[in-house]
């Protein structure tokens, strides 16, 4: 199993509850490997000190969502050069018109218009080749990951098409519960991380008074009753999965618990269940943090291992290709 995460913005409760938790509860079904994606960060901006340090908090951070690194493979993108390399590879397989109608490159672009670069447009390339790499069986994304697995299938087989079977066709795993935290001020988009003003997002390192602040401004709607209807009660239903992914509740349990008693009584109890998740989290984060040696000795470990795995399908990538072996 593999996935990364861009370290563009401050890991959010989307991040934890959608996608680093449940990776967490895999690692004794699968051998695990999970990334920060700092390639992929610099397809758009970043400040290079930003940079480097959401990194390690991020590594920190997935440390104490709960990713041992004796049971998981964590390392950095930019340390296992082979991602760079197959993804040179993966774009010379990757079509035009299909990286043309990538969602997210039609969404970024039009939110970057003055940096619309190659990077931005062979992303999913480096992405194909970030999960090749490792021929997993699963990747677990979110939804607006989707098409870009399907792009990497699509490319996999059009290579085994050619070179025999080289890559493990992947399959998508999309987590059941909390797959999707939309933003608490705009329930109809995605809890973003990289979204500089988003005032409707839960950092995992926000201060409890500042998650309790947010909660109590959540958009919900006139209705008055906790019931769960995406689409007609967006920000109603995105508290209910929140408060349903932290508590193991059921919609019909949590729609009985508030029966009667208001959003006001709601949104206080979904704020001080997640407060009370994240603290540990928080806490742990800072420790680490504090312990840069260790940070070290886990993403050298790391690279080393994942370095190990992603060697073996270059070589084999380079030489059904044509390349003379070094
Ligand atoms: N594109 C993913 C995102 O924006 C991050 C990512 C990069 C990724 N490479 C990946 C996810 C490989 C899964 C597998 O969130």
């Amino acid at each position: 199993m593999l996935s990364g995460i861009k370290p563009s913005g401050e890991l959010t409760l989307g991040s934890y509850l959608g996608a680093i938790k449940n990776w967490a509860e895999r690692a004794d079904q699968y051998d695990c490997y999970y990334f920060m994606a700092d390639l992929h960060a610099i397809t758009v901006r970043q400040k290079p000190a930003d940079l480097r340090r959401r990194t390690l908090e991020q590594l920190a951070q997935y440390i104490a969502c709960g990713l041992d690194p004796e049971r998981n493979t964590l390392f950095i993108q930019s340390h296992v050069p082979q991602h760079a390399e197959l993804g040179w590879v993966v774009n010379c397989y990757s079509m035009f018109g299909e990286l043309s109608r990538m969602t997210q490159f039609k969404d970024k672009s039009a939110k970057n218009a003055d940096n619309i670069n190659g990077g931005l447009f062979t992303y999913p390339a480096l992405m194909a080749a970030d999960i090749l790499l490792y021929q997993p069986d699963y990747v677990p994304v979110g939804e607006d990951q989707k098409q870009h697995v399907e792009l990497t299938r699509a490319v996999a087989r059009r290579f085994n098409g050619v070179y025999g079977d080289v890559f493990k066709i992947p399959e998508t795993f999309v987590p059941k519960v909390g797959a999707r935290i939309m933003s608490l001020t705009n329930p109809t988009a995605k809890m973003s991380k990289s979204e500089d003003e988003d005032a409707g997002r839960i950092a995992l390192m926000d201060k409890p008074e500042d998650i309790m602040r947010i909660f109590k401004r959540a958009v919900t709607d006139s209705e008055n009753s906790v019931r769960f209807d995406r689409e007609n009660k967006p920000g109603i239903s995105n508290l209910m999965t929140i408060y349903s992914a932290v508590t193991g509740k059921s919609y019909d349990e949590i729609t009985a618990e508030f029966d009667g008693k208001g959003y006001g009584a709601f949104k206080l109890a979904v704020g001080e269940s997640v407060v009370e998740m994240l603290r540990p989290i928080r806490e742990e984060s800072t420790r680490l943090l504090t312990d840069k040696g260790y940070l070290e000795s886990v993403y050298r470990a790391g690279a080393e291992k994942a370095g190990y795995m992603a060697n073996k399908t270059l070589r084999k990538v380079y030489k059904k290709v044509g390349f003379v072996p070094r």
